[in-house]
Order: structure tokens, then C-alpha cells, then sequence
């Protein structure tokens, strides 16, 4: 009887743009793992519904992104530490026993990215991570697991931060503030995790927030420098990262998460970097 192909998708609205299909055929195809991973336009209001109907037709496993992942935090039947605390899931996988595990692999590929592929040192680092959504949340507890010395997070709603700083206090040193509070302090590394550069545009912040050979990460990729990698290039970093390798190293963690293998990420990320 011939066994039916696993299948995989990434759900979001929208989704045409996605570039997980592409990345997740590549680490098929260098690892022999036999899978199909498609896009699938979800519906608000109807997550479940979409969610069920793609594992009825094969489905092992999803990547959820925006507007979904707390859709997805919600729907699962149980959840890694690092969704639990991320509030927000962007890795679903079956298991045998037909139960949904909620995963979030963002933060860790942010910090893989970080540390493996730009050789960054975020142990001991004062970092400032701009913004206290979902993009901030979900990458706070790896982040604090790799031990800076203080992670400040600085939203322009003050309080938001504030609120997010202390749900993972107990995890190490984090502070929250507003843009304007950042005035005077400086930092090995600043973290664009606004929705900011959706127009373009970078939060209200002082000018001078970099430390000398300070870096600039942002979150978001595009095919032109980011407002924020502007902002960097601009306000002297010494080194400024889109956020296309995080892309990349999170769909390797959800791989690894879905089929047990590790693939390598260089060759893929030297393919879309083109
Ligand atoms: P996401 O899930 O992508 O984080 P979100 O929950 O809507 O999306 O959060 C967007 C983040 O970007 C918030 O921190 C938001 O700040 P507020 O909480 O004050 O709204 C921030 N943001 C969006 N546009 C911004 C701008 N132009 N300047 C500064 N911060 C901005």
C-alpha cells in the first residue's frame, strides 16, 4: 500500500509572500526527508476549522504566522515552555497519539542567528529590545536564557513594556520603560521587534543608544534595508542584521521539531540571500 507523503504548511494572512515553502523544500531535499509543504491562506474566525481540515488531508505538522499564533497558543492540547511563555505558537506538530503540541521556535532562531551565524556574544550583553507585542514576547525567554547581563524593554505604550518585563522577571534581569525613558542609557545591542517599519519608520528613540561596536538587529527582512538597518547605518553600528537569517533558523527548529533531523542553514541562507 502506498504510504501517503507528510505534509506540512505555513498558515497566515496573508501568505503568497512566504518564503517557508521554499526553505523548508530545501532542508527536504538535503536531508532526504520526504514532505510536501504548502501555503495555506487562513480565515479569521475559523483557525480550528482550517487547522482541522489540513491534518484530515495528511497534515503532521503547520508553521502559524501573524494573524494566527495566538490562535494557535490557544488551540493546541499541550505547549512547550517557550510557548507557554511566548503566549503565541508558530510550530504545531501532531503526535502519534494525535494530540497538537504547541511550540515556538522565533526566539531560538533569533538567537542562533545572533550567536551562530553573526558570532555575536549576548552573554554578559545590555540589550534593548524595541517593541512589547507578540514579536517582542516570543523571543524574550531564549533571549533571557542566554544570559545577558539586562535586557530593557522599551515600547512606546510605556506600560506594555513594563507589564511583559515583569511576566518573565523570573527569568533574569529585564526592565521595562517608554521610548523617551531611554535617554542616556546605552547598549551592546538594539532589537527592532516594533511593527514600526510596516510604513517604514522607526520608533521615537535617542540618537545615541548605541555603545561603541554596538549592533543592530532588525526583525523584519525585505528586499531593501530596513528603516531600522538604516537607522543603524546611520547611528554608528558596527554591525546591522535583517531578520532573514532568524527566518531561516526558525523554520530549521521547526524542522528538527517535525522530523528529528538538523539540517545545516548555511547553504539555504547563501540561497535566498541570492
Ligand atoms: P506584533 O505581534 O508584530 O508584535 P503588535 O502586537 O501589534 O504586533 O505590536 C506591535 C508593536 O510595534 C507594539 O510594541 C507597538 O507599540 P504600541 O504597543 O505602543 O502600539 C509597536 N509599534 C507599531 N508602530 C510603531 C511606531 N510607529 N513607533 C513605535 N512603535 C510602534
Amino acid at each position: 500500500m502506498n504510504k501517503r507523503i507528510d505534509r506540512y504548511a505555513v498558515i497566515g494572512n496573508p501568505i503568497a509572500h512566504s518564503k517557508s515553502p521554499q526553505i523548508h523544500h530545501a532542508f527536504a531535499k538535503q536531508t532526504g526527508e520526504q514532505l510536501e509543504y504548502i501555503r495555506l491562506l487562513g480565515e479569521p474566525g475559523r483557525f480550528a476549522e482550517d487547522i482541522a481540515d489540513f491534518l484530515a488531508t495528511g497534515g503532521r505538522g503547520l508553521n502559524v504566522t501573524v494573524p494566527f499564533k495566538e490562535d494557535a497558543w490557544q488551540l493546541v492540547d499541550e505547549l512547550s515552555p517557550r510557548a507557554e511563555s511566548a503566549q503565541a505558537v508558530n510550530t504545531i506538530i501532531q503526535l502519534d497519539n494525535g494530540r497538537l503540541r504547541g511550540d515556538n521556535t522565533d526566539g531560538i532562531g533569533l538567537v542562533r542567528d545572533l550567536q551562530q551565524n553573526q558570532g555575536a556574544t549576548l552573554t554578559g550583553a545590555r540589550i534593548l529590545l524595541l517593541g512589547a507585542g507578540g514579536a517582542a514576547r516570543g523571543v524574550l525567554r531564549p533571549l533571557l536564557e542566554s544570559h545577558p547581563e539586562q535586557i530593557t524593554i522599551a515600547n512606546r505604550t510605556a506600560s506594555k513594556a513594563v507589564a511583559l518585563a515583569s511576566d518573565l522577571a523570573v527569568l533574569g534581569s529585564v526592565e521595562g520603560c517608554g521610548l523617551s525613558d531611554l535617554a542616556g542609557k546605552r547598549f551592546n545591542l538594539i532589537i527592532n521587534a516594533t511593527a514600526a517599519g510596516l510604513t517604514d519608520r522607526v520608533p521615537e528613540i535617542p540618537d545615541d543608544l548605541l555603545e561603541d561596536q554596538g549592533w543592530c538587529y532588525d526583525m523584519m527582512y525585505g528586499d531593501k534595508p530596513t528603516a531600522f538597518a538604516r537607522w543603524g547605518l546611520a547611528h554608528g553600528a558596527a554591525k546591522v542584521i535583517d531578520g532573514l537569517g532568524m527566518l531561516i533558523e526558525q523554520a530549521a527548529e521547526s524542522f528538527y521539531l517535525w522530523r528529528g533531523v538538523r539540517p545545516d542553514t548555511a547553504p539555504v541562507m547563501k540561497q535566498q540571500r541570492g
